[in-house]
């Protein structure tokens, strides 16, 4: 597995662009299985996770094209049962129980992998599929799905999850009659799966709120889009910005995707401006801003939870102490211990990290861990003295197309090195 070489206090500048959104792409590549034909999808990101779920596609008939961002799936007129062995890899795969559910009555796949983020169990999905009158049956490893006929219903969500959303969306979009959904995700990546599925036809009212109302069709058909710039990607640059100082732009996002952590930003003293008409987005800092005293991770639109590892390391190295809690993932403290490694004051309670503030880190070995403890851990690198190697880096791959090549563009000296090679952390 690659490592990342980093050698810190480089301040940032430049401007990069921003790939497209991971969590648009993944929903939005399952959904075109729902209507046989070809799809083109431009901006769609090259990452581990990607491939990963284009490799299920191609085990159900999908002819797939993809190069310099452009996605081109031609989807079979009958989907065959096929095995889907790469479920096992990434926890997008889960949406394959709603789609194929919505476009052939039935599934039968291995349990989803993802981030280990503490426990990620599926009873959401599972509660409202039966909804729509499928029956589900769960074994050590995998579930078995089957419906003859989805029928409309109504669901209230008993938590606001994203996957188990757009599972009832993509089952939904081709049921009998009309469905209600209640107590809704509201990530903008939803919204990018609707404006998807009504490109194909689908009748799909209200996302982006609490409820969403979907009028089955008999039939779709294919659709071409582009997918919007990844906020979590996006966010993350801003927070090194803030970490290490500097004066960074970042093109190709929607700055309201972003806009929670722009006020959090500001708080600290940075200077943010924004361009909604370029979708550009300007990050100032001095790199010794005021930590803020408290900030919890909740659904959309509060602060995420992908973008709660990175916040913690910008805690670590503002002025001041503050509490950081997750209420989405609350398992995911991870990042702490790598970070204490490096120097950082960090205590984690049962009710959350507390933070000291004003940590000198320094270059150390850790390792990624997970995607997004991956990308903290590269602005932990970025703002400590002397030089960080970071172990099993292919977790960053799964989320970011390449963050050295981002972070060089912006000035920072950051390389891939292979597992085996040596380095020298002397200098
Ligand atoms: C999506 O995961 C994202 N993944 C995650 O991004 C993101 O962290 C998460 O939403 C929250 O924003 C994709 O979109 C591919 P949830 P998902 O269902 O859908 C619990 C990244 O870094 N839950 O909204 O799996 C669950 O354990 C990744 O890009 C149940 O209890 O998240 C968690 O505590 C990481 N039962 C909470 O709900 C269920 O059946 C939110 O999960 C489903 C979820």
């Amino acid at each position: 597995m690659p490592k990342l070489v980093i050698r810190g206090k480089n301040r940032l500048a430049g401007k990069i662009t921003v790939q497209g959104s991971k969590n648009s792409s993944l929903p939005i590549i399952a959904a075109t299985l729902l209507a046989g034909g070809e799809y083109h999808i431009d901006n769609v990101p090259d990452i581990l996770d990607v491939r990963k779920m284009l490799g299920i596609l191609k085990d159900l008939g999908s002819r797939v094209d993809f190069t310099d961002s452009k996605l081109i799936i031609r989807t079979a007129d009958r989907i065959d049962s096929g095995d889907m062995p790469d479920c096992r890899k990434l926890r997008a795969s889960i949406l394959m129980m709603g789609v194929l559910m919505g476009r052939r009555g039935c599934f039968d796949m291995p349990y989803p992998g993802g981030c280990r983020l503490g426990t990620r169990p599926v009873n959401y999905h599972i509660a409202g599929l039966k909804q729509y009158g499928a029956m589900i049956e769960e074994t050590e490893s995998s579930i078995f799905g089957k419906c003859d006929s989805l029928t409309g219903c109504e669901y209230t969500f008993a938590y606001p999850s994203i996957g188990a959303l757009e599972n009832m969306i993509l089952a939904g979009v081709l049921a009998t009659g009309s469905t209600i959904l209640n107590n809704c995700a509201k990530e903008p990546e939803v919204c990018d799966l609707c404006d998807f599925l009504r490109k194909m036809g689908a009748k799909i009212y209200g996302d982006g709120t609490d409820t969403i109302v979907i009028e089955g069709v008999d039939k779709l058909t294919p659709a071409d889009y582009v997918i919007p710039g990844d906020r979590i990607v996006a966010g993350t640059y801003m927070i090194a910005c803030a970490a290490v100082g500097g004066n960074i732009l970042i093109q190709k996002i929607e700055p309201r995707r972003v806009r929670y952590l722009t006020k959090l930003l500001k708080k600290t003293g940075c200077h943010v401006f924004t361009d909604s008409v370029n979708n550009e987005i300007i990050t100032l800092a001095d790199g010794g801003g005021r930590a803020v005293p408290y900030i919890c991770a909740r659904p959309y639109p509060e602060f995420p939870t992908d973008l709660q590892p990175q916040t913690m390391v910008l805690l670590s190295v503002l002025h001041g102490s503050s509490k950081l809690k997750d209420e989405v993932f609350v398992e995911r403290y991870g990042t702490a211990k790598e970070l204490a490694k490096m120097g950082a004051d960090i205590q984690v309670e049962e009710d959350g990290v507390y933070i000291k503030g004003s940590a000198r880190l320094t270059g150390t070995t850790v390792k990624a861990g997970n995607l997004r403890q991956g990308a903290a851990l590269v602005i932990a690198a970025l703002a400590a003295d002397g030089i960080t190697i970071i172990e099993e880096c292919r977790h960053i791959m799964r989320g970011y197309e390449d963050i050295a090549r981002d972070m060089r563009r912006l000035g920072a000296d950051i390389v891939w090195k292979n597992e085996t090679e040596n380095v020298d952390i002397s200098g």
